[in-house]
């Protein structure tokens, strides 16, 4: 029973390990299942891609469709081409998707076209917001998905009212959280820790790629200003993602105490957001780090898909208007941000429960 997994962008690398991982041991163990992995070529720098293939354990793709960088018109066309094809040439049991990019939206799409089912990975979670092209994806991935794998009750209570039955609705915790828990013991420093001078609890982490908060050179240099200040002069480490590096060059300058580095790899990204006062982004995931590391979160948004981080997690949405993160950082630095706990069946344990499931779902298929 072949099964394709897909994976096309930085995000979705964190999310299929466990689920390969767990397939590896039931096959192992005597299990029916078998996988082809299916990178879409999305993101393919080394620093957005490759390495995390090779810290997190991934085994090379079986397949790479190679699309490359576009439009999101582009890219999903490109996508939905290559695949199509795959699946023309070399059909499979089953697709199943990850996250909210557009690799996953353009190959449920084309494999529900073929007939071929889908589960969708962190199904049913909603912003609301139609003008990030995230919520598209998700809305899309879902209406067309056979199966879902939940992070949380929010998620399952979306589903409902769009008329999903419980039947295909499956709460089995959160891969991203696997991953993490997994690897916490080996999360390791920047070889710029020292150079920086960052010292535990006392620098901040931000990272920004929003089209919202980045593609306007006015509006970014505001928003590095707010977060330059705010910062009282601790450092504050900022991989640069590729897209916020276009911005960024127009800029005439930015706060001294800010310090551009290169996207991280996992092990290291991690172990900075580990020891960090505080993570001031516009990222949905690394809300869900920082509430599993108990590390007080800012969220540059007006919305968030991941309401758990701020109703049990340590996350809280400041908004995209620079003003706001002074009085949540005099909060901040009074002690008084939330502790958080931990989000139900975020235990480390979602991989082995969506292959679990996947047995039984295409036993009877
Ligand atoms: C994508 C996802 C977003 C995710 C983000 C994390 C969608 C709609 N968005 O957004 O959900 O949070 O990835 O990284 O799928 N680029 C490179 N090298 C790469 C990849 C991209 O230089 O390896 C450049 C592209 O040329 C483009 C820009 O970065 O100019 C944006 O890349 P793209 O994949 O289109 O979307 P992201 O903004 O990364």
């Amino acid at each position: 029973m072949l099964i394709d997994v897909i994976a096309g962008a930085r995000p979705n690398f964190m999310k299929i390990a466990p689920i390969l991982h767990a397939m590896q041991a039931r096959k192992d163990a005597g299990g029916p299942l078998r996988w082809r992995l299916v990178h879409t070529g999305q993101h393919y720098d080394p620093r957005m891609s490759g390495e995390f293939f090779e810290q997190l354990g991934i085994p090379a793709p079986d397949v790479n469709l190679g699309v490359g960088s576009g439009s999101q018109a582009e890219q999903t066309g490109a996508i939905m081409l290559g695949y199509e094809k795959l699946l023309l040439e070399h059909p499979s049991a089953c697709c199943v998707v990850v996250g909210d990019v557009t690799s996953t939206m353009a190959c449920a799409i084309t494999a529900q076209k073929l007939h071929v089912p889908v589960a969708h990975v962190e199904g049913g979670i909603r912003s609301g917001d139609w003008t990030m092209p995230e919520e598209i994806n998700r809305l899309a991935t879902d209406a067309v998905s056979n199966w879902f794998f939940t992070t949380s009750e929010h998620a399952n209570a979306n589903l409902r009212r769009a008329g999903v039955g419980d039947e295909r609705i499956f709460f089995v915790g959160n891969t991203m959280i696997d991953t993490l828990l997994a690897n916490m013991a080996r999360l390791r420093a920047p070889d710029f820790v020292g150079l920086l001078g960052l010292q535990a609890g006392a620098y901040f982490v931000t990272t920004l790629h929003r089209p919202a908060n980045v593609d306007r050179a006015d509006g970014f240099a505001r928003l590095l200003q707010a977060i330059g200040a705010g910062a009282r002069g601790l450092p504050v480490v900022f991989p640069v993602h590729p897209r916020t590096a276009k911005t960024l060059r127009a800029l005439p300058g930015f706060p001294a105490n800010i310090h551009l580095v290169d996207p991280q790899p996992y092990l290291e990204f991690n172990w900075l957001v580990k020891h960090a006062k505080c993570v001031i982004t516009d990222s949905g995931g690394i809300t869900e780090e920082t509430t599993v590391m108990g590390v007080p979160c800012m969220t540059l948004r007006d919305n968030t898909e991941r309401p758990e981080t701020i109703s049990i997690g340590t996350n809280e949405l400041i908004g995209t208007d620079p003003a706001k993160l002074g009085p949540a950082l005099d909060r901040l630095f009074d002690g008084e941000w939330k502790k958080g706990g931990i989000p139900q069946l975020w235990d480390g344990r979602a991989g082995e429960r969506i292959v679990a499931q996947l047995e039984r779902l295409l036993a009877g298929y």
